[in-house]
């Protein structure tokens, strides 16, 4: 095999993949190096799909025993088959390991499983079964993240775990304290309490899912206690430890008392970090910064010229559909085209049910920053199409500049939250105005068409649909 390339990619997460076929379809020679055995990275193989199989499949359990007889539908107590449940997921994230093989190989673009590392800004050595030596005219690193910790809490794989375990567990656990109400520890929580694990989420700050509006994390924190979640705000996690057949958690509850919990697993969901070890960057001249992301200008160029990071590596977001855009934007760039992202315009997404979805500014982050806005709400409770799937928690938020009503920040919870948010992006990518969203047509009835209502609420107008 010729081992010289225009273009080689480390990591094939989703930055990576991605960035790789854009490459590819652009025209160049393209490789790629994953030093696990199976493409896809975080989100593939322990994120986003394994994450959302498993979810997806509790809820229907949920549902099957709680909803169904109000709907009529008369069956015994479900029974859970947890190597099923399990197995079903691995299932699904073969199949999606299955297709990256697929298109690589569409694309024409080789791939190296093994350790990439820099020899220098040019040559790339390959530790897999046998050491290779690549050549690349320009080089992506796209090596993602991993699982963080905090001090007092040692990750040891058995009872203090990480979500990479909890998505493969091997036998259901009866107990589970679940460390940071974030996004992973809201996903997780909702993935075992569905299926009848005793679940308590310890969250520093005295919020769920703090870092979005916080009317979100106020009503997914009702909507998890229905469920029998138990979340324990304002309380900080100083320790936690392996006492054979359970973890305890020592903690600093809200008035600043020491307490404690055990439970089968205490799941650490506290963030994860940058991830450049073995690259040997050094050897390029590049020097992470403090929390061990890769620096990088406006166009993803990191301090060596002809080399760019993207993805969880840098700086932003650590989501799957960032590190993608960030893919096509390098690919384009060493194209010489002028691609643009709009950070502020990527979407959150959390898939709990309700399923909560923020894209834009929060009210919080308007009112820091002294600007006016106004404000449509509209609940589910009201709309007709959430009261025939018996799906009416939550509320549709949306926050338009008062005087051209541009709008600034939308913000959900509730049924397909996650598909919906998609229009808004749309809305403010192209920067329409609340009344442009309230005058298009939503077909009746539809969880969007609550959007509608707020969008005219917002406008000062009442809303005009049930
Ligand atoms: P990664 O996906 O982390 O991929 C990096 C790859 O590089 C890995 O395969 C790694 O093995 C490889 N690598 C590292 N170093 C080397 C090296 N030296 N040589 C060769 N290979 C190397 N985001 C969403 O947007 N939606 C979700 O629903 C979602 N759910 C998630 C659920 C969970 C439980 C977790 C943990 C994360 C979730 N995320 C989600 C976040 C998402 O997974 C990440 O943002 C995304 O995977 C980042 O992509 P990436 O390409 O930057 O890196
Ligand atoms: P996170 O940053 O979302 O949440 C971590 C939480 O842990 C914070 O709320 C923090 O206050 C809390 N915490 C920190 N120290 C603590 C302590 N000592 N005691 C108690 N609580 C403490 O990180 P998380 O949930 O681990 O997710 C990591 C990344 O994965 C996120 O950046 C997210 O973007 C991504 N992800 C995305 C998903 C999605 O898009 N649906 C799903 C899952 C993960």
């Amino acid at each position: 095999m010729n081992t010289s390339y225009d273009i080689i990619v480390i990591g094939s997460g989703p930055g990576g993949y991605v960035a790789a076929i854009r490459s590819a379809q652009l025209g160049y020679k393209v490789a790629i190096i994953e030093k696990y055995a199976t493409l896809g990275g975080t989100c593939t193989n322990v994120g986003c799909i394994p994450a959302k199989a498993l979810l997806d499949s509790s809820e229907q359990f949920h549902q099957a025993s709680a909803s169904f007889s109000v709907q009529g539908i008369e069956i015994p107590a479900p029974m859970l088959n947890f190597e099923q449940f399990i197995k079903r997921k691995t299932e699904v994230v073969r199949q999606n390991t299955a297709g990256l093989i697929y298109l690589m190989k569409k694309n024409k673009i080789d791939v190296y499983q093994g350790w990439g590392s820099f020899i220098d800004n040019t040559h790339i050595k390959v530790k897999g079964e046998q050491e290779t030596i690549l050549e690349a005219k320009q080089v992506i690193i796209a090596t993602g993240s991993k699982p963080a910790t905090i001090p007092g809490v040692v990750i040891d794989k058995t009872r203090i775990i990480t979500s990479t375990e909890a998505l493969s567990l091997s036998t259901l656990p009866k107990s589970m304290v679940i460390i940071g109400g974030g996004v992973i520890g809201v996903e997780l929580a909702s993935v075992y309490a569905r299926i009848g694990t005793t679940v308590t989420i310890i969250e520093y700050t005295d919020s769920l899912i703090a870092t979005m509006d916080r009317e979100l994390g106020k009503t997914l924190n009702k909507t998890l206690n229905k469920i029998g979640i138990t979340s324990l705000l304002s309380c900080k996690v100083q320790r936690a430890e392996n006492k054979g057949e359970t973890a305890v958690v020592s903690y600093l509850d809200s008035e600043g008392k020491e307490r404690e919990l055990a439970a089968e697993l205490c799941v650490v969901a506290v963030g994860r970090k940058a991830y450049t070890e073995g690259l040997n960057l050094e050897a390029v001249g590049i020097v992470a910064e403090k929390n061990g992301k890769i620096p990088v200008n406006e166009q993803l160029r990191t301090t060596a010229p002809n080399i760019y990071a993207i993805g969880d590596v840098i700086a932003g977001a650590m989501l799957a559909h960032k590190a993608e855009d960030e893919g096509t934007f390098v690919a384009e760039v060493i194209n010489g085209q002028k691609p643009h992202i709009k950070y502020q315009l990527i979407p959150g997404v959390v898939y709990t049910w309700p399923e909560v979805a923020s894209v834009g500014s929060t009210e919080e982050e308007l009112k820091a920053q002294g600007i006016e806005y106004r404000s449509g709400k509209f609940p589910y409770s009201a709309s007709a199409r959430a009261r025939a799937s018996m799906d009416t928690d939550g509320f549709v938020k949306v926050l338009i500049e008062p005087k051209y009503g541009e709008v600034l920040g939308v913000h959900l919870i509730g049924p397909r939250a996650a598909d919906v948010i998609a229009q808004a992006v749309l809305a403010m990518e192209y920067e329409v105005t609340a009344e442009d969203m309230y005058r298009i047509s939503y077909a009746h009835p539809t969880y969007s068409e609550a959007l509608k209502d707020a969008y005219l609420i917002a406008a000062g107008q009442g809303a005009i649909n049930i």
